[in-house]
Order: C-alpha cells, then sequence, then structure tokens
C-alpha cells in the first residue's frame, strides 16, 4: 500500500505534494512526510498521524521547495514511528519514497553496513535511499544510480528518488506497484494514482513493470526493463474533481452508499451497449467464452463475497460451473487446473496483490484465459487479463467498499447472463426479463437508500454490543457474509455471517439477550426456511433485526424488529439488500464514533501480501 507523490515545477511544490498525499491518504494513513530541494539542502518534514498533522508542522517551519516527493505510510516493516516515515535519506543527499517491499532487503541491509551505511530506521526503503547514493557518489548519474539500485532490488517498488544537487531532475522506477508521470506545462508529477496529481494535470502516462522515468520540468525520458528508450501512450484522465471531493456529505463511504442508484445505471448502461453478449467483456471474448467449461473466480475480501454471490447466478442461470476461491489461498496450494476454466478475478483497485499473484499462478498451472472484473482502468490486473468488465462504479474512496461491490455484481450478473445465452439456456424472453430487472434495479437501489432513518434507529442499539450474528441463505448468505465484514471493519464490533441453516450445527450456542443477529430475509424460495431458523434464535433469547422485502409477510413482535426493503426483485435482490447492510455498518461506526473511511490497521488498496 502507501501512496507516493513527486513533483518538479518552476513554483513552490509543497501545497501540491500535501494536496496530492491527502488525496492518496486511502492508500495508507499512520504517517506521512515530504522532502524538497532547499538551496544546497534536502528539507524533510515527517509525522506520525495524519498528512493533515505534517502539513501544519510543514507550515510551520515554511517548507518550500521546486523539487520534492511525499509519501503517506501503512506501515509494513517497521512500526508506525517517525523514523520509520518517508522519505528515507541518506547522508543528506538522496531522498526516497517507495510503495511497495523490497524482498532481499536483509541482503542488501548487510552488504550496505559493509560499505559504511548506519541505518535509522527498520524499514525496507532505507536499503534503496543507501543504494543509490552508494552508486551516485561512485559517480554515476542519479538517473544511472537509480537504475542500478532498482535493477538489484528484488520485490516490489514503485519509488521516487531526488538528489542534493540535482535540483533539474525526479527521477522514478516501477516494478510490481502502480506509478504514473502527470505531463504538465513546464512542470511535471509522479504519483501512484491520478487523483494526486488531477488538479494540476490531467495527461498521464502510466508507467510499465520495470520502467525508469526521468523528470525535467520541460520533459519525460523512460528506460523499459531491458533499458531501452520507452515511448508510453499518453492518457488523458476522465476523473473529475467532484468525486474526490465530499460534497454535501461527512464521509467517503456515505457518499458512496449513496452514489450507488447512479453508479448502477452507468454499470448498467455499458451492458445496454453490447447486450448480453461477448463483445461486453472485451473483443477477444467472442474468441474465448464458447469454449470455456467452467469458471474459477479468484478475489479478496468484498470482492470474494461478490464472487459468491456470482457462483449462484453463474450455475443457476447458465448452467456453468462456477468455483470461487480466496486468492491469498489459492496461490499457495496445488491447484487442479482445467485450462478450460475461465479465470475471473474481481477487483475494485486492479492492484491487490494476493489477487494479481492468484491470477499469475493459474496461468502457470494451465489456465488459458483470464476476465478481470475492476473499477480502475489501467490498473496491473486488468492489464494482465484477456477479458475486461470495467465497472463504472467511479473513484472509491472510502475504504470499506460499497458502490464497488454493488457494480461488480452488475458485471458477473451480465456475465452469467451472457453464458446462459450462450449456451441456450437463456432465451430470448429471459434475456428481455434480466435486461428490464437491471434497468430497475438503480431504482430499486433508490428505495433501499430512503430506509436510511430506520436503520440509524437499529444503529443506536447495535453500538452498545460487543458481537452480532448475520444470516442468510442461498443467493443471501453472501450478503451476511458481506454485512458482518462490514460492521467489523468499520464499528470495530464483532460479527460472524453464518448461512441460516449452519446455526444449529454450532453458532446457535453464542445466541443469548446479548447477541444482535441480522437476518436477510427477503421473499425467495428458502424463506420459509429461514423463518425456521429465525424461531430457534428467538427461542434462545436472540433479538432479530430482520430484513425483509415488502412481500415476505414479517410483522414485528417482542424481540424482531423489521425494516422492509422495497417489492423483492427476484435474482437480482442481493444487490438491493447489500444497501440496508451498508447503511448499518455506516451508522454503528458513526455512533461509536469511529474513523469510517480511514478504519484503524487497515487500507484501500492491498498491494502487500
Ligand atoms: C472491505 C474491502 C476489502 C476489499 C479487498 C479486495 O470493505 O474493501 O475487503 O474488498 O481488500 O480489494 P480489491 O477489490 O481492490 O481487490
Amino acid at each position: 500500500m502507501c501512496g507516493i507523490v513527486g513533483a518538479i515545477a518552476a513554483r513552490n511544490v509543497v501545497p501540491v505534494l500535501v494536496d496530492g498525499l491527502k488525496r492518496l491518504e486511502y492508500r495508507g494513513y499512520d504517517s506521512a512526510g515530504v522532502a524538497v530541494l532547499a538551496g544546497d539542502a534536502i528539507r524533510r518534514v515527517r509525522r506520525v498521524g495524519r498528512v493533515a498533522e505534517m502539513e501544519n508542522a510543514a507550515a510551520e517551519e515554511s517548507l518550500q521547495g521546486q523539487v520534492g516527493i511525499g509519501h503517506t505510510r501503512w506501515a509494513t516493516h517497521g512500526g508506525v514511528t517517525e523514523p520509520n516515515a518517508h522519505p528515507h535519506v541518506s547522508f543528506g543527499k538522496i531522498a526516497v519514497v517507495h510503495n511497495g517491499i523490497i524482498e532481499n532487503h536483509e541482503e542488501q541491509r548487510e552488504r550496505l553496513k559493509g560499505l559504511g551505511y548506519a541505518f535509522e530506521s527498520q524499514t525496507d526503503t532505507e536499503v534503496i535511499a543507501h543504494l543509490v547514493h552508494h552508486y551516485y557518489q561512485a559517480g554515476d548519474s542519479l538517473f544511472d544510480a537509480v537504475k542500478r539500485a532498482s535493477r538489484e532490488l528484488t520485490g516490489a517498488y514503485a519509488i521516487g528518488v531526488i538528489a542534493v544537487d540535482r535540483p533539474d531532475e525526479l527521477v522514478c522506477a516501477r516494478m510490481g506497484c502502480p506509478l504514473l508521470v502527470g505531463l504538465g506545462d513546464g512542470e511535471n508529477f509522479i504519483a501512484s494514482d491520478v487523483s494526486a496529481i488531477v488538479s494540476a494535470t490531467r495527461r498521464v502516462i502510466f508507467l510499465e513493470e520495470g520502467d525508469i522515468g526521468r523528470l525535467t520540468r520541460d520533459g519525460v525520458e523512460l528506460l523499459d526493463k531491458d533499458d531501452q528508450p520507452a515511448q508510453r501512450p499518453v492518457h488523458v484522465s476522465d476523473v473529475s474533481l467532484a468525486s474526490l471531493e465530499l460534497g454535501p456529505y461527512s464521509h467517503f463511504m456515505q457518499k458512496e452508499i449513496h452514489e450507488q442508484p447512479k453508479a448502477l445505471s452507468d454499470t448498467i448502461d455499458a451492458v445496454q451497449d453490447y447486450g448480453f453478449n461477448p463483445e461486453l467483456f472485451g473483443e477477444r471474448a467472442g474468441e474465448v467464452l464458447p469454449k470455456l467449461e467452467g469458471v474459477k473466480i479468484l478475489a479478496c475480501g468484498t470482492s470474494y463475497y461478490a464472487g459468491l454471490t456470482a457462483k449462484y447466478w453463474i450455475e443457476t442461470i447458465a448452467g456453468v460451473q462456477c468455483d470461487v476461491e480466496i486468492a491469498s489461498e489459492y496461490r499457495y496450494r496445488s491447484a487442479w487446473a482445467n485450462p478450460n476454466y475461465l479465470v475471473t478475478t474481481i477487483s475494485q483497485s486492479g492492484e491487490t496483490l494476493d489477487t494479481m499473484e492468484a491470477l499469475k499462478y493459474a496461468k502457470e498451472l494451465g489456465h488459458r484465459y483470464a476476465l478481470s472484473i475492476c473499477n480502475v482502468r489501467e490498473s496491473a490486473i486488468p492489464r494482465a487479463s484477456e477479458l475486461v468488465f470495467f465497472t463504472r462504479a467511479g473513484a472509491e474512496i472510502g475504504v470499506a467498499s460499497t458502490k464497488a461491490f454493488t457494480t461488480q455484481l452488475v458485471g458477473l450478473f451480465a456475465l452469467a447472463v451472457t453464458l446462459g445465452k450462450m449456451r441456450g439456456k437463456v432465451s430470448a424472453a429471459d434475456e428481455a426479463r434480466y435486461l428490464d430487472e437491471l434497468r430497475h434495479l438503480p431504482g430499486s437501489v433508490q428505495h433501499a437508500l430512503n430506509l436510511e432513518p430506520q436503520i440509524k434507529a437499529w444503529a443506536d442499539k447495535f453500538a452498545a454490543k460487543d458481537n452480532a450474528l448475520f444470516l442468510g441463505r442461498g443467493l443471501h448468505f453472501p450478503i451476511a457474509l458481506e454485512g458482518a465484514l462490514k460492521l467489523k471493519e468499520i464499528s470495530y464490533i464483532h460479527a460472524e455471517a453464518y448461512p441460516a441453516g449452519e446455526l444449529k450445527h454450532g453458532p446457535l450456542a453464542l445466541v443469548d439477550e446479548d447477541m444482535p443477529v441480522v437476518v436477510i430475509a427477503p421473499n425467495d424460495t428458502l424463506l420459509e426456511k429461514v423463518k425456521s431458523n429465525m424461531q430457534e434464535v428467538r427461542a434462545r433469547g436472540g433479538e432479530l433485526f430482520v430484513f425483509a422485502d415488502l412481500d415476505s409477510h414479517f410483522s414485528e413482535s417482542d424481540g424482531v424488529h423489521v425494516i422492509r426493503t422495497p417489492r423483492h426483485v427476484g435474482v437480482l435482490s442481493p444487490v438491493v439488500h447489500a444497501i440496508p447492510v451498508q447503511m448499518l455498518a455506516y451508522h454503528v461506526a458513526l455512533a461509536r464514533g469511529t474513523d469510517v473511511d480511514k478504519p484503524r490497521n487497515l487500507a484501500k488498496s492491498v498491494t502487500v501480501e
């Protein structure tokens, strides 16, 4: 994780760096720092805590400079301390910011100690600063020193480097972690993602694996991994500033929950543009999809739960076998591979290391084709996949995924229907009905959002609890899992989810009057079974909080609270039921006073193991 930004300009770049770090804070937020060239010295300000604290310190010290780098950290090597915060400096001459993990840092550290370098931090990054310094003081140009140093590193990195006596250049390198160059007018930038520099420029170059770049005020030179000059396409980013601002909302999570009707309708537009046809998943899909014998979904966290939901759709609607696996588990086991199973990764960020590595492993095992369901264009996972479906959720900044999840569900549903159609399982009438159901989805989601006042009233009851259980069955079990994950990650209440029928096989022992039990109980084929499971809870004194739909015919009674979502929307019901569990977690977190958008110990994009 971690976010990096850098700038070279004819103006003071400190405000650009600070603004960029604030926008990158979702990537890590335990400490932050900037370093600039100021006259004949590198001046650096670092603070444990949020970027705002570092910003205040930089203002107090009147930090200014026309070349600089900045970093917001999510600790991996070494605790959350100021000496471990970036930028790291070697002999006052070289300053480095780094995102990623250097795997051979111990070996390099021993070597550098032998060469007389002393270490001030426990980070892996400090070896980069010293290694660059080592080559630089031996006579290499800054660019060559970074090149030689980075070719000796193993692991993943995106780095930005400045040198005390090089006021006209900023050098960067990328391997395994995202890094882009922003092209301004007489000024240039580097950043982990475009949000960091969008107020300065929208023209960006996405660096490729192994690229090394040298930025001056007027130009950018790139070398590829084979040390050959590289030309990379210039993209014009369509990220809007409004999508990166809170607007009238208190938190990004709140904003993103409320943006779901729009995010869904934008994503559904993509489906309507192509219909349930292979081209929806990219140019090569027409050749790939007819050959496939099954689907293998790999993902982490919330995206994994989207995969679990998709399994029901793909097997029921398309009659195609679908396995779903947690990416971090799959990548380390001797998995069986049928080359004709379509490896389908789901990742909001497109950067999650476990998912990326699982994809590489699947390819090594012989899987021929991969489909990426992703929200971020130009990110690593879609680039490594033959087929792609981009969700149109817009930037998701709150650490807890919301609109990315529901739009992933739309992409996966479209996959199920497309496969079903290709295999003759979905008739023209079915296709028209599914399209119609999709078109009505944003409206149903808006209805679910209107339940917020009732959900808020429930939140006060949950805020005082230490534990919660979530139950669902069939298509709605993954939504129970998602509800429990949302609650634990932002309110820090311990929450578990079970398929309701599994309760009696163990977890029922947990149920007493202190255990709120949330039940997802729409009017589907399993409703009567869920009702029996609820009685098992009630009989043990458990308090039930039921999300039913209008057709479920539940009434409130002692210890049974009911919120009715809109009318049952058929197979797309999990999308609608995701909304109340997101809102419940949000309001419980508010009531408990936690940091909703930046929950402790977490970060938005998980580019470490
Ligand atoms: C939870 C959450 C995480 C992510 C997971 C995968 O709210 O956001 O569980 O879903 O870290 O991230 P992506 O989808 O970016 O691969």
